[in-house]
């Protein structure tokens, strides 16, 4: 692939700007290893907590028009448990940045702190997880994010990425909090609060009532979110909310993303979409006449 994709974010040097979202395939090392042979520029793991979590029970995930509705729960290992997958994750040729959570600032410097130390490229702070509140109420308030941000800033050398929530009034307020607690990168975005009610029982459908949407439903919401962050704040922002083909990924690279993340779309495309995107980058890079990726980000600003 020509290096006209390679680009810089946060100091990761990605051989072009395609990463896997956080949670969708889980953290398992040889899962996450085959999305690396489907030729993505980074991989985000599931989140990972300080302490093991089963999660909400089932139906964790349904369909719906336009994307998925999940209340998963935040189901993982723990961070203890988690090291030894990363071992085997690490060994992929690609940056390996560790989604972590935690209910207090104190908990993110601790998974932090083990993560980095196991070998984390960089970690994604998951502080916007709609449905268990104690983790999206932090990313509501420009306050707790600087704390936790400060917190993980203060304990690691790796880059630090802020994955921000769409559920917020103005998503630029938080944003500003999380760089000027000195974040290296933001992430938008997480899913939006949404629920599914089953007609003939009456019941909503997640065990958890409330869950996140993702998936095309999403996009311009997310689109909205990068243009606003980049127009703002001066830190680089990672794309994420329904990209499903390559025009999806210009579409937020022209509004101010560096690089973008893919998660519904696996479940729709299977492991081609990776693929198929970062090709179809390239061909509109050199169809227009772009000498590299950068060129691109937030061209749509100067309108
Ligand atoms: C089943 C599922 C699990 C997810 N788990 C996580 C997670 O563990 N941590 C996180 O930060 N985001 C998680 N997300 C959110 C995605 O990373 C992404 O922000 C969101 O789905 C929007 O992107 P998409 O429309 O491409 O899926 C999850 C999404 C789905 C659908």
């Amino acid at each position: 692939m020509g290096s006209k994709l390679s680009v810089e974010i946060a100091k990761l040097k990605l051989r072009n700007p395609v990463m896997l979202a956080a949670g969708i395939l889980g953290i398992s090392g040889l899962t996450l290893t085959r999305v690396v042979e489907a030729g993505v520029g980074a991989i985000v793991t599931k989140s990972i907590g300080p302490m093991q979590r089963v999660g909400f029970s089932n139906p964790t995930i349904v369909e719906v028009d336009c994307g998925f509705l999940n209340g998963m729960g935040l189901p993982n290992p723990g961070v203890d448990a988690f090291i030894e997958e990363l071992k085997v994750i690490k060994k992929s040729e690609v940056p390996v940045i560790v989604s972590i959570f935690g209910f207090t600032s104190q908990q993110f410097e601790t998974v932090a702190t083990k993560v980095v130390d196991a070998g984390a490229d960089a970690v994604e702070l998951n502080i916007s997880c709609p449905h268990v509140n104690e983790v999206g109420e932090i990313g509501q308030n420009p306050q707790s994010v600087k704390e936790v941000v400060k917190r993980v800033k203060s304990v690691v050398s790796k880059p630090v990425f802020t994955k921000l929530s769409p559920n917020v009034t103005d998503v630029v307020k938080i944003a500003k909090a999380a760089a000027e607690a000195g974040t290296d990168a933001i992430t938008a975005v997480n899913t939006l609060r949404a629920m599914a009610i089953d007609i003939e029982t009456g019941r909503p459908i997640l065990a958890s009532k409330i869950g996140g949407l993702s998936g095309p439903a999403i996009k311009p919401i997310a689109v909205r979110c990068v243009y606003e962050i980049s127009k703002h704040v001066d830190v680089p922002v990672v794309g994420c909310g329904g990209i499903s083909n390559w025009q999806d990924a210009v579409e937020f690279i022209l509004a101010g993303a560096s690089a973008i993340q893919i998660g519904t779309a696996v479940a729709y495309y299977d492991f081609n979409v990776f693929h198929d995107v970062i090709e179809g980058i390239q061909a509109y890079l050199v169809r227009k006449g772009y000498g590299s990726v950068e060129e691109l980000i937030g061209a749509s600003h100067k309108y």
